[in-house]
């Protein structure tokens, strides 16, 4: 199956960030206009750090603020609390929220420290804290060697909510590096669903490098699948696959 969903293909990751860095700039200073707040969802990972190079630098340089901003992220690894170096919630102030003027109570993630038994009423409350923020504007992903989006691991029914999920060994292989070994990856995290990923108005998925090459082929020409989480976007009526020359190089068009 040909992809129907718009590709854009840049040469470096350096370009396609300011591209993306742009819209959301845009963005976020046309709802300032009219006052009206933006919702960003974000990632974490390797892939949308030269985005947030480039949101700061906007901010820096160019005067974007980040006042009428409230973010979600995507997940957060159990077990972790946010003093941990490689919690999600470190790694966003480290790559962002410290270098903006976001203002704290607008940022939100999962908790990493929920009781087991609390975590279902935890998932709801994240639900109802993007519902009652308005929904998401403009979602950034990245995508895994295993397809997945946020911690949406293969076998992640379209519509799921957020929840707790056991992560992928291939997706604790790749986080082993960063924790110093595969014994100190979490199993499991909370991740928002498909469905809420799903349900965003926006959605860039951004991926750089021959290591995702063979999975951007198989989310944009394999079957919908929820073996690939990431195919599930082409059923978004305005989602969008930011890639650069090497993610981009196994697609047939
Ligand atoms: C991160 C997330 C994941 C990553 C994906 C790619 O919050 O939800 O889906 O986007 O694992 O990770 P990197 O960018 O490190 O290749």
């Amino acid at each position: 199956m040909i992809a129907t969903t718009p590709v854009i293909v840049f040469s470096s990751c350096t370009d396609a960030c300011r591209h993306v860095a742009a819209e959301i700039s845009q963005l976020i200073r046309e709802r300032e206009t009219l006052g009206l707040p933006t919702v960003l969802g974000l990632a974490t990972g390797g892939t949308p750090i030269p985005l947030y190079q480039e949101l700061i630098r906007l901010h820096r340089e160019e005067g974007l603020s980040f006042r009428n901003v409230t973010t979600f992220n995507l997940d957060e690894y159990l077990g972790l609390d946010r003093d941990h170096p490689e919690s999600y919630w470190s790694f966003m102030h480290r790559n962002l929220f410290d270098h903006v003027d976001i203002l704290p109570s607008n940022v939100h993630l999962p908790s990493g420290i929920v009781s087991p038994s609390e975590i279902p009423a935890h998932c709801q409350a994240y639900e109802d804290a993007i519902a009652s923020a308005g929904g998401i504007d403009f979602q950034i992903l990245g995508i895994g060697r295993t397809g997945h989006i946020g911690f949406n691991e293969p076998g992640t029914p379209a519509d799921a909510r957020t929840q707790k999920i056991h992560l992928d060994p291939i997706t604790r292989q790749d986080a082993a590096p960063s924790f110093g070994g595969l014994d100190k990856v979490p199993t499991e995290a909370i991740t928002m669903g498909c469905g809420t990923i799903l349900d965003a108005r926006r959605i860039a998925l951004l991926a750089w490098g021959d290591k995702k090459a063979s999975i951007v082929k198989a989310a944009l020409e394999g079957p919908i699948t929820n073996e690939v989480s990431a195919s599930f976007l082409r059923n978004h009526p305005n989602a969008t696959f930011i890639l650069d020359a090497e993610a981009a190089s196994s697609l047939s068009q």
